[in-house]
């Protein structure tokens, strides 16, 4: 792996010309930090508007394959062609160190002065009318000038999903947004990204360790495991028979009221212990740990 300070293409809604073009594609790539390969002869397209699952255990290259889309990290061996403005919510929160001194609108705004990963443009009339769109566009106006540290962890997902929508972005990277959120404000973080996509066709890259809040959204899967990876619809990869020989040992897929149970992978976050009564019991909700 070659690490880079490169950007991804610059910001900016696709021309008309771009529509219905890949935002990305990877054609047999592989990512590897020494011998450890993290995926080899991956091939996958990313479409506008499409919604794409990242999933696999701690450590397993899903922040490492949202670092190849956002040019951070290089491939070792193939291609990937980015070719759209890229929206960035990030795993972890740097600006959390001293959230009492920071009101949402400073967090939404470095979105849009490039301080991290926005896009450099200058101005402050029109860093404010960006901000502004934005914090509507998530409905978090309201408590936009509330110090971060007061806010709840649902209201700061909220800005940090309006920080990643200042780009504009045709390709929306999420990692892990849903981490330590309650059951009512994951749906409502994750309708919110999807309603994003539908709206402006946004494709979007969301890694999660908990599959069914997002599962009715779901295009693909990619599933990452020990240097081996599936990719395919939910009904295709989150089987017993496919997961079982991702991780070479038997796992078990079942559906409880719609949603996906695995048992059997405890390296998982989204896999349950097959003691666990809540797993094995029809009728009552279970799946995650
Ligand atoms: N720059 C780097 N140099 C060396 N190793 C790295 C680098 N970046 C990531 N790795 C290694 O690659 C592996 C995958 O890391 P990554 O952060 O992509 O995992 P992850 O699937 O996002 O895990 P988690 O679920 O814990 O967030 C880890 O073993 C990590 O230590
Ligand atoms: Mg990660």
């Amino acid at each position: 792996m070659a690490h880079t300070d490169h950007m991804p293409h610059s910001a900016g809604a696709p021309s008309a010309g771009d529509a219905g073009r890949p935002v990305a594609t990877f054609s047999h790539a592989r990512l590897a930090f020494g011998s450890r390969v993290l995926w080899d002869d991956l091939d996958l397209t990313i479409s506008p508007g499409e919604f794409i699952a990242v999933l696999g255990p701690n450590g397993s290259g899903k922040t490492s394959f949202l670092r190849c889309l956002l040019g951070q990290y290089h491939l070792d061996a193939g291609h990937l062609d980015v070719t759209h403005a890229i929206g960035y919510i990030p795993q972890q929160h740097a600006e959390d160190a001293d959230p009492m001194a920071l009101r949402g609108r400073d967090l939404v705004g470095f979105g849009v002065d490039g301080s991290r990963w926005g896009i450099g443009l200058r101005g402050r009339s029109r860093r404010k009318r960006l901000v502004d769109a934005a914090l509507a566009e998530v409905g978090a106006t309201a408590y936009a000038d509330a110090p971060l540290g007061l806010l709840s962890g649902g209201e700061q997902q909220r800005l940090r999903v309006a920080q990643a929508l200042t780009t504009d972005p045709s390709l929306l990277l999420c990692d892990e947004p849903l981490a330590s959120l309650d059951l009512t404000n994951q749906r409502l973080v994750v309708e919110l990204i999807d309603e994003r996509r539908r709206r402006a066709n946004t494709a979007v890259v969301f890694v999660t360790h908990e599959i069914n809040p997002v599962l009715p959204f779901v295009d693909k899967v990619l599933y990452l495991v020990g240097g081996q990876f599936r990719i395919g619809t939910p009904d295709e990869v989150m089987t017993t028979a496919t997961l079982s020989e991702l991780y070479g040992s038997e796992i078990e897929v079942v559906r409880v009221n719609g949603r996906l149970v695995v048992i059997g992978c405890e390296d998982a976050h989204h896999c349950v212990d097959e003691t666990d009564p809540l797993a094995t019991h029809p009728g009552v909700e279970a799946g995650h740990a």
